[in-house]
């Protein structure tokens, strides 16, 4: 993507008192993405968003938005605009009460106001539900109107913090799609907060994964859920399996691993994660997707190992089942796809693991 940045910061820090929330946030966000920052609770995500918004000075570092720095610049003046969690809507405005709001400091007549207000219900598909009670609507009407309101004020930025959780599973998948639709077609630039790394991995162009009040790792969703830089990113995003392992050799091909529990690999050079010291490897990892249980006597793999099954979790179209495998105590979780002619594998059963080289994934 080539597009110009809309949000640069530049070594941020926070400070409330002795509680260092944010600690050197380097990121540049580019005009039109959809970016997410991913957390644990008290990482420091919303912190970062209240700063980014104007609600809350940096104690250190510089935000710069649409090229403008935004020191000492207030949250009413900046081209952002904000989507709470929660309370996000008052109850006892109507729907267009609601998203007219932020409008009347704006001296449009109100013809003016009602059209913004139509013409912004109209983009999140409630057209016509101006004259509501906030109180009438369901959960996900209302992050809707709390939508609307925010780009009434045409912002070149949206800003939302965790604007799901309040809402059920089904509602909030259903929401997550939309969303991203909306956003794509708007083609403004959102920052979402969330600690769901589902969502995060659905809806971002990019992602930056936060421990600790500093980003551990910035990239596309894929490329972190198939080189996540740490263990502790590769444990946050998605199902990892952690396996001791230690460098045999390296070549100008790649590096050879041993890994104990499944046998030896090599690691092509494009494998290797720039700046990683391989002998320093103590590690590696290895989706649960990337193992494969052989059921077939005919079926083969380019590396195979042999385990017990200790426990199984069916979920209807997946069974994902922990693995001793032999001669170790390590344990692993596979996961695979149930298919018709197949019955789940209990415990106690002797089973051959395949795996390849390519899915081995490194840190050190
Ligand atoms: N106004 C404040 N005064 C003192 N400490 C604060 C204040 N706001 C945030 N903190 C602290 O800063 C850290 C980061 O908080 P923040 O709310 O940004 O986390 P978060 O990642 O949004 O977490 P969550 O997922 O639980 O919402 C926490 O340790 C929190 O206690
Ligand atoms: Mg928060």
């Amino acid at each position: 993507m080539t597009a110009r940045p809309i949000i640069e910061l530049r070594n941020l820090s926070k400070s409330f008192g002795a509680v260092q929330a944010l600690r050197g946030i380097d990121a540049t966000i580019r005009e039109g993405e959809f970016f997410s920052l991913l957390g644990p609770s008290g990482c420091g995500k919303t912190t970062l968003l209240r700063m980014i918004a104007g609600f809350e000075a940096p104690s250190g570092g510089s935000i710069v938005i649409d090229g403008k720095p935004m020191d000492g610049i207030p949250a009413n003046h900046r081209p952002t605009n904000m989507v709470f969690q929660s309370y996000a809507i008052f109850p006892h405005l109507s729907v267009a009460g609601n998203v007219g709001y932020g409008l009347k400091r704006k001296k449009l007549s109100r013809a003016e106001i009602a059209a913004e207000v139509e013409a912004a219900l109209e983009k999140v598909d409630l057209a016509g539900y101006g004259s509501r009670a906030a109180h009438e609507l369901s959960g996900g009407q209302r992050q809707r109107v709390a939508l609307a309101r925010a780009l009434v004020m045409r912002p070149k930025v949206v800003l939302l913090d965790e604007p799901l959780s309040a809402l059920d599973k089904k509602l909030r998948e259903q929401m997550q799609v939309e969303l991203r639709a909306l956003q794509q077609s708007l083609g403004i630039t959102f920052i979402l907060v969330t600690h769901d790394q589902e969502e995060a991995l659905i809806m971002s162009d990019r992602i930056a994964v936060m421990f600790d009040g500093q980003i551990a790792q910035m990239a596309s969703p894929e490329e972190l859920y198939r080189t996540p830089r740490t263990r502790r990113v590769a444990s946050f995003i998605g199902v990892m399996n952690f396996l001791p392992a230690r460098m045999k050799g390296e070549s100008p091909e790649g590096i050879e691993i041993d890994i104990p529990a499944l046998g030896s690999a090599r690691i092509p050079r494009d494998r290797v994660p720039e700046g990683l010291r391989p002998e320093r490897i103590e590690s590696i990892g290895i989706r649960p997707e990337m193992l494969t249980i052989l059921f077939d006597e005919a079926n083969s793999a380019e590396r195979e190992a042999e385990g017990q099954v200790v426990a199984n979790s069916y979920y209807g179209d997946m069974t994902y089942y922990d693995v001793r495998l032999a001669g170790q105590e390590a344990q692993v979780t596979i996961s695979m796809r149930n298919t018709a002619g197949r019955s789940v594998a209990r415990p106690g059963t002797t089973v051959r693991v395949g795996w390849g080289a390519e899915s081995v994934v490194l840190f050190d």
